[in-house]
C-alpha cells in the first residue's frame, strides 16, 4: 500500500468503503450495480469530507422546549463534478444536503498525451462566495483535478476540497505540489499508474463503467 502523509490528504480507508470499492473493482460488476455503488460511496465519503461545513444556529421547538441547534445551510455549498464520471457521485452527495448548488466542469483526457482538455464549464454566478467540493471518482495523474481547481481559483473560489474514490500516488503527489492548501478526500489509495496512465489495481474507466459505454 502506497504511503502518503500530506497534511491535507485524507485516505478514508473505512471497511465499508473498501468493501464497496472492491465491488467497483470487480470487472464482472455490471453498470447498474456500479452506478448505485458509486452513489453509496459518494454518500459515505461525504459524511467525512463535509465534517467542517458551516452551520447556522437556529432556534427550533421540540415537543418539550425551545432549543438552538446548528443547521446546515446548503445555499453556501456547491458540488462541482468533473464530467463525465463525477456525475455518478452527485446524487449520493445531494441526498445528504438537498438545496446545494451544482456546477459542472467538462474535461477529458487526451488519449495520446493523457493531458486534460476542457470542453465545458458552467458554474453558479456567485461561486466565489461558496464552499466548493470538486468531485471525480478517479485521481490518476492528477491533471484533471489540477486543471479543475485552477478554473475554480480563477473564478475567485477560496474554499475548495476535492473528493475522489480511487487515487494513484503519482496524482496525489502532483496535486499536493501545486495545491498543498486544498484538502483531498480519497476512498482508496492504490499502488501506481500503468503505462497508459490507468490506476492499478484500479477499476478501469470509471466514465465508461458508470454510463455503460465500454463497448
Ligand atoms: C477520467 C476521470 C478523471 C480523469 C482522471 O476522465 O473521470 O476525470 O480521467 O485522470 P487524471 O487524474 O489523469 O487527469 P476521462 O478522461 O476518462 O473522461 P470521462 O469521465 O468523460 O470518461
Ligand atoms: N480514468 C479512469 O477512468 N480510470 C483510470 O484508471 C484513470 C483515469
Amino acid at each position: 500500500m502506497a504511503k502518503i502523509n500530506y497534511k491535507n490528504v485524507h485516505v478514508l480507508n473505512h471497511p465499508l468503503l473498501t468493501h464497496k470499492i472492491a465491488i467497483l473493482r470487480d470487472k464482472n460488476t455490471g453498470t447498474t450495480t456500479f452506478r448505485n455503488t458509486v452513489k453509496e460511496i459518494a454518500m459515505l465519503e461525504g459524511f467525512e469530507a463535509l465534517r467542517n461545513i458551516s452551520t447556522k444556529k437556529t432556534v427550533i421547538t421540540t415537543p418539550l422546549e425551545k432549543t438552538t441547534q446548528p443547521l446546515v445551510d446548503g445555499s453556501k455549498l456547491c458540488f462541482v463534478p468533473i464530467l463525465r464520471a463525477g456525475l455518478g457521485m452527485v446524487d449520493g452527495l445531494t441526498d445528504l444536503i438537498p438545496g446545494v448548488k451544482i456546477g459542472h466542469i467538462g474535461l477529458y483526457r487526451d488519449p495520446k498525451t493523457k493531458k486534460p482538455v476542457e470542453y465545458f464549464c458552467k458554474l453558479p454566478k456567485n461561486i466565489k462566495n461558496m464552499e466548493v467540493f470538486l468531485i471525480d471518482p478517479m485521481f490518476a495523474t492528477g491533471g484533471s483535478a489540477i486543471d479543475a481547481v485552477r478554473t475554480l481559483k480563477k473564478k475567485g473560489v477560496k474554499k475548495i476540497s476535492f473528493i475522489c474514490i480511487v487515487a494513484a500516488p503519482e496524482g496525489v503527489k502532483a496535486f499536493e505540489k501545486v495545491f498543498p492548501d486544498v484538502p483531498v478526500y480519497i476512498g482508496a489509495l492504490d499502488r501506481q499508474l500503468n503505462s497508459n496512465k490507468y490506476i492499478l489495481p484500479g477499476l478501469g474507466d470509471a466514465g465508461d463503467r458508470i454510463f455503460g459505454t465500454e463497448d
